[in-house]
């Protein structure tokens, strides 16, 4: 993590103490955020982003009134500070401060938006693809409206540890014996008939930036989709796998669960779609 960060309008070492006791995100996880990645300078599917913020906001009826072009400028300055090109930037906005007390506060309280950035390689990332990752699967305990990006992340970390400690490098979440997405990811095979399949959009799965983009970008390699809940052996028997975030762009998956994919190297098509997916993603 870097040292500066945005704070409820100001710009602030992380080592100095900041958080509201009564922060409704802090005590209720009331709260959205947003992750996107900035290489070179650049924002990768940002106007896609921007949209899902709003949807989130809207989801949980915060009223945010900062402009696009505003939050844009203070992502800009996070970046300067930081002497940053490349980075995941990170905005986070709750609710705001009240007493504590579940329902929302009568009188509306001010929003509060934390912005930090992360340094990210875009070259490190790529490396990683050519290896690809392993992947464990484990139930998603996750509550109803995951659609909705909310700071309330408990099982998705308490996954990602699971995984960690079995050197894996995401977790794939299981209901009902079907893949729903990994626990900061969207999940993806490609089937013996050359389908690419995932989840369709509901309130089971995060609508990822990185899958609309990769959707886009099938197209150009006139590739099938199939937009339906795929099993737990349909995987183990895909030719290939992957996940896409921001941060991971098109990553293949070699192994789920200690079993190996295809041939268990980085998928072809994998490797191709994440090419595509960049030149959709990345401003002209
Ligand atoms: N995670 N599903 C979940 C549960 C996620 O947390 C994410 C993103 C995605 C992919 O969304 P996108 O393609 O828009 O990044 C799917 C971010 C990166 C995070 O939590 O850090």
């Amino acid at each position: 993590m870097s040292r500066i960060a945005y704070v409820d309008g100001f710009y602030r070492r992380l080592s100095e103490p900041h958080i509201y006791v009564e922060d409704r995100g802090y005590q209720f996880s009331d709260g959205i955020y947003e992750v996107c990645l900035v290489v070179d300078g650049q924002y990768w599917d940002e106007a896609g982003h921007m949209a899902r913020l709003r949807r989130s906001l809207e989801g949980l009826d915060i009223p945010f009134q900062m402009s696009s072009a505003s939050l844009k400028i203070i992502m800009r300055e996070v970046l300067r500070r930081n002497r940053l090109r490349d980075a995941l930037v990170y905005m986070q906005i709750s609710r705001g401060v009240a007493p504590r007390d579940h329902p929302f506060p009568d009188k509306p309280t001010l929003p509060v938006m934390v912005m930090t950035v992360k340094p990210y390689s875009l070259a490190a990332n790529d490396a990683l693809a050519q290896k690809g990752i392993k992947i464990v699967t484990m139930p998603d305990i996750r509550w109803g409206r995951v659609d909705i990006k909310s700071i309330s992340l408990l099982p998705n970390a308490l996954a990602k540890q699971e995984a960690k400690s079995k050197k894996a490098y995401e977790a794939w979440l299981l209901k009902e014996n079907k893949i729903t997405e990994g626990s900061s990811s969207n999940a993806w095979i490609i089937n013996a008939s050359g389908s690419l399949v995932t989840r369709p959009l509901s309130n089971e799965i995060l609508g990822g930036i990185t899958r609309e983009s990769v959707l886009k970008a099938v197209t150009s390699l006139g590739l099938k989709v199939e937009e339906r809940a795929f099993t737990y052996e349909e995987a183990l028997e895909a030719k290939e796998a992957f996940i896409t975030s921001a941060s991971s762009l098109v990553m293949p998956v070699t192994h789920i669960d200690d079993q190996q994919i295809g041939d268990g190297q980085a998928g072809p098509q994998t490797l191709k779609l994440r090419d595509a997916y960049k030149q959709v993603a990345r401003p002209s």
